[in-house]
């Protein structure tokens, strides 16, 4: 079928929003119309050549949307089913899905791009195969997916904050919980407070950390922050962030989130940290970015370094359980959504983030 879908051909060139083939679903697999795409920083990324994806691409992958048809063997979703859609659809019997870490497939990340057939449903009209972003490819109007990517859910939720469950939510407040594990009492930095930022800062305040420092180069971004459980703010670029941070806390954060994505930063979490306490690393750092840590500091402060990739959490468990804490009114997630656009205002959309924009844009389909 012919769909309108914003490609990128080139890095640092714009979208080009035009008509592509997409093929039916294959077995395993789901044709959805979408609902909404979030404008995620990781788009963002493959676009300025930060990260690697084959070209040309449709990326998008913070989605959700409704059930349309589906392929052949397709079992756990039916059309009319509204759904979030996972940007890690796992395999289920690589060694990532069997220990329990389904957010890392292996499989998934073997066949990066294209389905799990390790082949593409989306082509240009000049017959060109189109990557799919995260086997999701939702800034377009329909999305070929597999089935183990699409997560029921609830009825009371519009398709913003469902696509924003699909990755920045569940990202950052899984970061706070399912990773970091955060304890009532601790405090807590988070620097980058933009999509995913915010949601660390909400997962802090759930999870019960009094001291909870937001740190951003934005004031209209610290100011947000505040919204969603930033006891404090502290512009980086007017002051130092690490000893405002150290003098917050008494001495340290028990945790300090990165979700901005550099190595500098990744430095300034591991040094605004209380002995014993860890830094999270939650950005995705341009490649070949590195981050100039004296290992001494982490021996005499036993201090930890992690990533989290997804929230660590188990998309198909955790996202209807978030989901659920955003209908009890734990989560806010409504108020993160601050601009709409239509998929031919894509450009636009990731021109704001790099400006004055707070929050998370979100695309959202007719
Ligand atoms: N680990 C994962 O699974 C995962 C999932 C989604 C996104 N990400 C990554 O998380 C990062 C954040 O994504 P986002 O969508 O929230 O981005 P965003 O653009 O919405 O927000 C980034 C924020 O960082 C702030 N910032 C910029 N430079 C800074 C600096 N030097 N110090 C402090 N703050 C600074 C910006 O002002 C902005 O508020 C990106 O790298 C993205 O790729 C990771
Ligand atoms: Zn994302
Ligand atoms: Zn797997």
């Amino acid at each position: 079928m012919r769909v309108t879908a914003a490609v990128l051909y080139d890095v640092n060139k714009p979208y080009s929003v035009e008509t592509v083939e997409l093929d039916p679903p294959k077995r395993g697999e789901v044709l959805i119309r979408v609902g909404a795409a979030g404008v995620c920083r990781s788009d963002l990324h493959f676009q300025k050549g930060e990260a690697t994806i084959a070209l040309p691409a449709v990326l998008g992958h913070e989605g959700a949307g409704t059930v349309q048809a589906v392929g052949e063997g397709v079992s756990m979703v039916k059309p009319g089913d509204r759904v979030i859609l996972s940007f890690v659809p796992n395999c289920g019997h690589c060694h990532s899905c069997e220990s329990g870490r389904p957010h890392l497939c292996d499989e998934h990340a073997r066949t990066t791009g294209k389905l799990f057939d390790n082949t593409s449903r989306l082509h240009t009209q000049a017959g060109q195969d189109c990557a799919h972003m995260g086997k999701v490819a939702c800034f377009a109007e329909y999305a070929v997916v597999p089935e183990m990517g699409c997560v029921p859910a609830p009825a009371s939720l519009d398709f913003p904050a469902l696509a924003l469950i699909g990755c920045s939510v569940t990202t950052g407040v899984g970061a706070a919980l399912f990773n970091a594990r955060v304890q009532p009492g601790d405090s807590v930095a988070v620097i980058g407070c933009g999509g995913v930022g915010l949601n660390v800062l909400q997962g802090a305040r759930l999870a019960g950390a009094t001291t909870i420092v937001a740190v951003d180069v934005k004031d209209t971004a610290l100011a947000f922050a505040k919204k969603f459980g930033a006891t404090h703010t502290v512009n980086a670029r007017a002051e130092n962030a690490v000893a405002r941070v150290q003098a917050l806390t008494g001495g340290g954060a028990h945790f300090a989130f990165e979700a901005y994505g550099s190595g500098a930063t990744t430095k300034m979490a591991v040094d605004m940290l209380r002995k014993r306490g860890t830094a999270v690393i939650v950005g995705i750092a341009p490649v070949g970015d590195t981050a100039a840590i004296e290992p001494v500091v982490l021996t005499r402060g036993e201090k930890t370094i992690t990533g989290t990739y997804y929230g660590s959490a188990h998309p198909r468990q955790d996202m209807p359980r978030i989901a659920d804490w955003v209908e009890r009114g734990r989560l806010d997630v409504a108020g993160l959504v601050t601009r709409r656009y239509a998929l031919a205002e894509i450009n636009r959309a990731y021109a704001d983030i790099e400006t004055d924009g707070v929050g998370r844009g979100v695309i959202v389909f007719a």
